[in-house]
């Protein structure tokens, strides 16, 4: 099969099969641009919900502009990798200050926007104006890998180049929008990482790795990752409805979100309170100290794992200001329940306060 019944076969396999969602259909950049980022983040299930929240609340670029960042961040809590977020923002104040408010309506300057990479300003690009440009994501490296039979590392540098390369080569004048969306979308729906229906596969007869019993084999993917584990000793400093929370710096997971006092060790923390920090520094308040030591969270980032625990001091009411003065101190913040509701918090963080209510 030559590359045009490739095309064809797919942009006839798209309309009929394809998911009804909410940024298709439009050429609005902002929708397509606001969709691909949070798309990044997560499924399209899972997104889709942020998805309509955030253009709900911001239904244009100049309105997320205009937003209070610590709002950005709570809309976009659950998510994850929250310098994202951050991007997305400052994206949206670039468009607003910078491009009066217009995307830039080609890969090249959509390139460089902030938190825009080559797979994003190749899908608005495409989406929103028609431009001959390939987008090469997780799906498409697996249907072209398949389909053309490449064993080329699609994790190095060198394998998303060949990809691309192809991928530029293959994308149609016509319709390269609906080319783009099509393929991806057979590599969402029909040719899936795990037990894909190749019987019924409109490209089977074409297809390398199904004529050569290769389909669970492509594409390759050679794992360097090296995860590292981290252990947070967390301090939940209660007195009377308030409680000790911290910003998290640059630098780190998290950053802008906000958590509570702790310490950090590479090796699980002792389970004897007199051994914390934090415990020494208040003594003479508390009232009452639960370390549920047992009580571990885990929470898995993709080059770290975070196990945590957290100590629960409750201090004596009389001590508000003096405590107030110890956080102002230790750079901490010391706020009532309700407000600390509305900050925006690792996931880690609700998951453990839901369990407290
Ligand atoms: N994943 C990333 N971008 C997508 C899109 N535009 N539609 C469906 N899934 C996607």
């Amino acid at each position: 099969m030559n590359n045009e019944v490739f095309v064809h076969r797919l942009l006839e396999w798209y309309p009929l099969n394809k998911r009804d969602l909410p940024w298709r259909n439009t050429h609005n950049p902002y929708i397509i641009w606001l969709s691909e980022i949070i798309l990044q983040q997560t499924r399209v299930a899972q997104g889709l919900p942020y998805f309509e929240n955030f253009l709900k609340n911001y239904p244009n670029v100049n309105e997320l502009a205009n937003a209070p960042s610590e709002e950005v961040m709570r809309l976009w809590q659950g998510l994850g990798y929250y310098s994202r977020a951050r991007n997305l923002h400052q994206c949206a104040k670039d468009i607003v200050e910078k491009y009066n408010g217009d995307f830039p309506n080609n890969y090249k300057d959509l390139l460089k926007l902030k938190g825009v990479g080559s797979y994003t300003a190749a899908a608005i690009a495409s989406f929103a104006f028609e431009e001959k440009v390939a987008v090469v994501d997780g799906n498409v490296f697996r249907v072209l890998s398949r389909y053309f039979g490449i064993a080329t590392d699609i994790a190095g540098g060198a394998g998303k180049k060949e990809f691309e390369n192809l991928a530029n080569k293959i994308i149609p004048h016509d319709n390269p929008g609906e080319y783009n969306q099509a393929i991806m979308e057979f590599g969402a729906l029909q040719c899936v990482p795990k037990n894909p229906d190749c019987e019924n596969c409109p490209l089977k007869s074409g297809c390398f790795a199904h004529n050569n019993q290769m389909v669970e084999n492509l594409p390759v993917k050679i794992k360097k990752l090296k995860i590292k584990d981290r252990h947070f000793q967390y301090y939940y400093i209660i007195c009377g409805n308030d409680l000790i929370i911290k910003k998290r710096g640059e630098g780190d997971i998290w950053q802008g979100l906000y958590d509570f006092p702790m310490e950090e060790s590479d090796k699980k923390f002792p389970s004897d309170p007199d051994n914390f920090q934090w415990i020494k520094d208040l003594k003479g308040f508390v009232t009452s100290i639960v370390n549920d030591s047992e009580n571990t969270y885990k929470h898995i980032l993709t080059h770290q794992r975070i196990f945590a625990n957290f100590v629960k001091i409750n201090l004596n009411d009389g001590f508000r200001q003096e405590l107030k003065n110890w956080a102002d101190r230790k750079g901490f913040q010391l706020v009532s329940e309700d407000n600390f509701e509305n900050l925006a918090k690792p996931k880690l963080i609700s998951r453990f306060l839901n369990d407290e209510k």
